[in-house]
């Protein structure tokens, strides 16, 4: 009771190693918590559970943790500063996060979860945290969504071909069972095809070659534009050389660039200056880069940020930084969602917004951006803009109450 049919498969396969792929909210998670405790049932037993950071481990797994171990009247003492659960029997359930390498060296385990381990280096697993399952014959559990043939999740989820000791499990979101079918088709619309094959249907797909690849000069450029309304909305990104914004109009949700400004070792007080003298009298909002809260490129040791707002410019900046792949998933997904929509359009004088996102590309083999190229630039001005205004959705209600087994 309690856990899924394709959750059960998983936690009937006998394999030292185990690799689960899967679109996000299929319980991943939820199925880790409860290997963990399957585990540690014995006594004397050691076991970890790994996520991205530390900072993962404790916001998404440790309060469901102990949680559950206190229903269960297991706990003995708990280390909070530690993340680690001592339990009755002698046993030992600890967090910890890839981020930091020296917190997963040393002892001896029994099992280890790697919870979206494609977003680790592959040296967590194959330097620091293989030998640790050496002395004990432990066993370790991997949970991710794709992240492409070119991670090493890839190769980990094909071993089992292979090699005895390893199995491999792969199941949709909506497999799952936790989120409705009417919510995914949701995502179709809000995703690009890439990003929804990946995120939802658990696919690997290419990363190589172009970052926006749904950019198309067919359907995604206008010839010329006219504003409808004196409303604009400015992408910014704060590179010294050059300092690049995106200006837009908004109208039923598409996204029309009509404008670009370029200014070489600038700063933000002459950028402010050039968007009020070319944009005298309009309502603007701006949409810059998060580290703008602390950076200072101009004199006074004011920063950015409180320039703009300064200016009189409305801002949307969020709290933190948005992942790299978040910014570029939800340009994509404006330039051409799964249902192959277009909602992103750009004038065809934006000749360096076109030419970045036309030429932008995944360094070699990799899902890291090319920066060197310089075709950066606009594309983080822009997609700053498109993020916070589309964010992807990170989170669904559960269609149903949680519960323990
Ligand atoms: N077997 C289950 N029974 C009840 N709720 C579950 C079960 N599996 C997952 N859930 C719930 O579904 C949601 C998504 O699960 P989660 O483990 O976070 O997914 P993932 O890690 O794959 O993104 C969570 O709210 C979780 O508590
Ligand atoms: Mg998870």
């Amino acid at each position: 009771m309690g856990l899924t049919t394709p959750q059960k498969k998983v936690i009937e396969s006998k394999s030292r190693f185990r690799v689960l792929i899967s679109g996000r909210r299929f319980g991943k998670t939820y199925l880790a918590i409860n290997e963990l405790a399957r585990f540690a049932r014995y006594p004397k037993k050691k076991v970890w559970y790994i996520a991205p950071s530390y900072r993962m481990a404790k916001s998404i797994v440790w309060h469901d943790l102990i949680d559950r171990l206190y229903k269960h009247k297991w706990v003995s003492t708990i280390n909070h500063a530690d993340l680690t659960v001592y339990l009755k029997n002698n046993s030992t359930i600890s967090l910890r996060g890839a981020d930091n390498e020296q917190s997963l060296r040393g002892v001896g385990l029994d099992f280890l979860v790697l919870d979206e381990f494609a977003d680790m280096k592959d040296t967590a697993w194959t330097e620091v945290l293989r030998p640790t399952l050496s002395d004990r014959n432990g066993h370790a559990l991997f949970t991710g969504t794709p992240r492409g043939f070119g991670n090493w999740s890839y190769n980990l989820f094909l071993k089992s071909e292979t090699d005895d000791e390893w199995a491999s499990f792969k199941y949709t979101t909506l497999e799952g069972g936790q989120v409705s079918a009417n919510e995914i088709e949701q995502a179709r619309a809000d995703l690009d095809e890439r990003t929804f094959q990946q995120e939802y249907e658990a696919g690997f797909v290419n990363y190589a070659g172009a970052i926006y690849y749904n950019f198309d000069r067919e359907k995604n450029i206008m010839k010329e534009y006219t504003p409808q309304t004196r409303t604009i909305h400015i992408g910014m990104d704060f590179n010294i050389d050059p300092m690049v914004c995106v200006v837009s109009e908004i109208v039923n949700d598409k996204v029309y660039i009509y404008d670009e400004i370029q200014i070489y070792s600038s700063n933000t007080q002459e950028m402010t200056e050039e968007i009020k003298t070319r944009y005298k009298d309009y309502n603007i909002t701006i949409y810059p880069d998060p580290a703008s809260k602390q950076r200072k490129t101009s004199s006074g040791g004011i920063t950015d940020l409180a320039i703009l707002k300064n200016a009189g410019f409305n801002l949307k900046v969020r709290n933190t930084h948005p992942l790299i792949r978040d910014r570029i998933n939800s340009v994509n997904a404006k330039l051409k969602n799964a249902k192959g929509n277009n909602s992103l359009f750009i004038a065809s004088k934006c000749k360096n917004v076109i030419k970045s996102l036309e030429r932008q590309i995944y360094k070699d083999g990799t899902t890291v951006p090319d920066k060197e190229s310089g075709y950066d630039h606009f594309n983080d001005a822009l997609g700053y803009m498109i993020e916070y205004l589309y964010p992807l959705r990170r989170d669904f209600k559960p269609t149903r109450p949680m519960r323990w087994s």
